[in-house]
């Protein structure tokens, strides 16, 4: 099915969008409701980052127990949304827990209630967070790479090599001993979180308050899924997935409970296609 097709099914089966273009389309609710009326295996690959239950303003915080429930139900859903040889690229931090502990990395709650097979762990490593007195300052956070196939998924490495590597004594016999695209990247990523601040602001920086960095996107899109690939991100938030979507060749479902990120959403993605050439 192309992308104008799945378009079409997508707002039979939920209604209007808030909006699309020819590579994207944005659902306004909520997830668990949305991916239930979608109920078919249309998308290649899911990339998302849910509410962690830290009380952000998009959040209220609830039992952990009913967070751990809520949590395997959306995941569920959305894994039933998955082609044969698909992925879900989760990302999860930390949250706390009044009994049980301070900083309790969500991946040690969820990872074996998704109903997909744990490919790989990888560590996304940021510089500047959140300063702490009474605990180390957390300087990662997890993204949990799932494929719905063992033996079938798709993994180019080639694009996402390390280019910026030494290497001693490569050479031997006059020949280079190395991929000269770089070598892998390994499972711990170094990527600058998106930064607010009067004089450090990154230029990607919306008004939403927790914003994946598009390279860290770019990077999972180029290394996990396929040109012209159909992704879904759930929670897709200041619409992150949705421009790396764009600027890598793939197409993108968004869904996002919130009115006010979706306005967000729209106008990045306006202020995006006004754009003569998209750089990566
Ligand atoms: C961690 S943020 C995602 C940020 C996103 N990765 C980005 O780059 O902007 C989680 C998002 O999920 C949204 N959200 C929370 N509960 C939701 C639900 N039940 N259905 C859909 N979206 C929800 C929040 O409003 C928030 O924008």
């Amino acid at each position: 099915m192309n992308f104008e097709a799945i378009k079409g099914l997508l707002k039979e089966k939920i209604g209007s969008p808030y909006y699309e273009n020819e590579n994207c389309i944005l659902f306004c609710g909520d997830t668990i409701e949305v991916q239930k009326k979608i109920n078919k295996q249309i998308f290649n690959a899911i990339i998302t980052s849910p509410p962690y239950n830290i009380g952000k303003e998009y959040e209220e915080i609830i039992a952990l127990d009913k967070y751990v429930n809520w949590s395997e139900e959306w995941l569920k859903d959305s894994c039933n949304l998955l082609v044969d040889d698909g992925c879900l690229l989760l990302n999860l931090g930390y949250l706390s827990a009044v009994d049980t502990g301070r900083a309790i990395p969500i991946p040690y709650l969820l990872w074996d209630k998704v109903p997909l097979y744990l490919n790989q762990e990888i560590v996304w490593n940021y510089s500047a967070g959140v300063a702490c007195k009474k605990y180390l300052s957390p300087r990662n956070e997890k993204i949990l790479w799932y494929v719905k196939n063992k033996e079938n998924y798709t993994f180019n490495l080639d694009p996402i090599r390390d280019k910026n590597v030494k290497y001693p004594n490569s050479m031997r016999h006059g020949k280079s001993r190395v991929n000269p695209l770089g070598k892998n990247p390994s499972d711990v990523w170094q990527i600058a979180k998106v930064t607010t601040g009067k004089n450090r602001s990154s230029k990607e920086r919306t008004p939403h308050p927790c914003q994946f960095p598009l390279e860290l996107i770019n990077r999972l899109l180029l290394g996990f899924t396929r040109k012209d690939d159909i992704v879904l991100d759930p929670f897709v938030g200041s619409g992150t997935t949705i421009e790396a979507c764009i600027r890598n060749g793939r197409y993108c479902v968004g869904i996002e409970i919130l009115p006010e990120y979706c306005e967000i959403i729209k106008n990045r993605i306006e202020n995006l296609l006004i754009q003569e050439k998209f750089e990566i």
